[in-house]
């Protein structure tokens, strides 16, 4: 039988719903909108059109939003010394970095990043969100991730006692998925390039998640019948192909559930960030 194919469309529209109730409660009380500050660095396509929409969300959600843009050549110190601004700045609540940097910046990112306020890091990319995150207190969560979990909760799909098989270990995704699940009672497993017999490792997974990059890298072999496959992929194969990690015409013959790519769990990233600036609005103003 066919998996059973959780749009991320449906599930996005949920979650920014709730968001926008949340903001809508605290503008009555308050009369503050949220305000949420992306620095984009340089002019990287792909970055320009994740902005863009990052922006429109924010405008129908009732955040303000505001973008500063610096040139591919400002400087690090110029860079934090906008980061430090914004964290000053009492209108603004939520501040996101657009990643990737520039080459030069690169080597700096994580120094860079940690210069965001903890209470304004939308993203929850800093190692006090992260640390939070670890010992099951309320923090930040990472975007991705925190829709995954949002997904699977508005699915019912059980998540407490379940085998959960992640294959990426990044500090962006695969770590902060294994907290959550494990916040959620799941017996989580971390999969990696090192880790030997990969198949024999998934195939007892009632939730795989994959964050790897690699087209086709998750085969129908890999998976357990039944199981709710989560494709967090995003592989550009040709000029206007973006394809997931998972085998989807095989794999979805086998699972109970699965996520395409796109239209899968890539719309609910954006759903997050408006919910990570409407707590952290919260947070600041209440
Ligand atoms: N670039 C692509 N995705 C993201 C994200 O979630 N956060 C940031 N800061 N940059 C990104």
């Amino acid at each position: 039988m066919s998996a059973i194919i959780l749009a991320g469309k449906i599930y996005a529209e949920q979650l920014k719903q709730a968001a926008k109730n949340k903001i809508n409660a605290l503008i009555e009380k308050t009369g503050i909108h949220p305000g949420l500050t992306v620095i984009i660095v340089g002019e990287d396509p792909a970055s320009q059109i994740y902005v863009r929409n990052k922006h429109r969300t924010c405008e129908e959600m009732g955040i303000n939003s505001q973008i500063v843009r610096l040139p591919a050549d400002v400087s690090k110190n110029e860079l934090i010394k906008n980061i430090k601004m914004l964290n000053e700045n009492k209108t603004v609540h939520g501040i996101l970095l657009q990643l990737p940097l520039p080459q030069h910046l690169q080597k700096y990112e994580s120094e860079i990043l940690y210069k965001i306020a903890p209470h304004k890091d939308v993203d929850g990319f800093h190692p006090v969100n992260v640390g939070k995150l670890s010992i099951g207190e309320k923090a930040l969560v990472p975007c991705t991730p925190f829709g995954c979990i949002k997904m699977l909760e508005l699915a019912n799909i059980p998540i407490d006692g379940k085998n959960a098989v992640i294959i990426g270990r990044s500090n962006i995704v695969g770590k902060p998925m294994a907290n959550l699940l494990l916040a959620h009672n799941a017996t989580v497993t971390i999969c990696h390039s090192h880790t030997k017999n990969l198949p024999y490792i998934t195939a007892n997974a009632d939730i795989l998640i994959s964050a790897v990059g690699k087209p086709g890298f998750v085969t129908a072999d890999m998976v357990k019948p039944g199981a709710t496959v989560i494709d967090i992929g995003i592989n550009r194969i040709a000029p206007k192909k973006i394809v997931g990690d998972v085998d989807f015409q095989n794999v979805k013959e086998k699972a109970g559930f699965i996520t395409p790519v796109p239209g899968g769990v890539g719309l609910l990233t954006i759903a997050m960030l408006m919910h990570n600036t409407a707590d952290a609005a919260y947070h600041q103003l209440l």
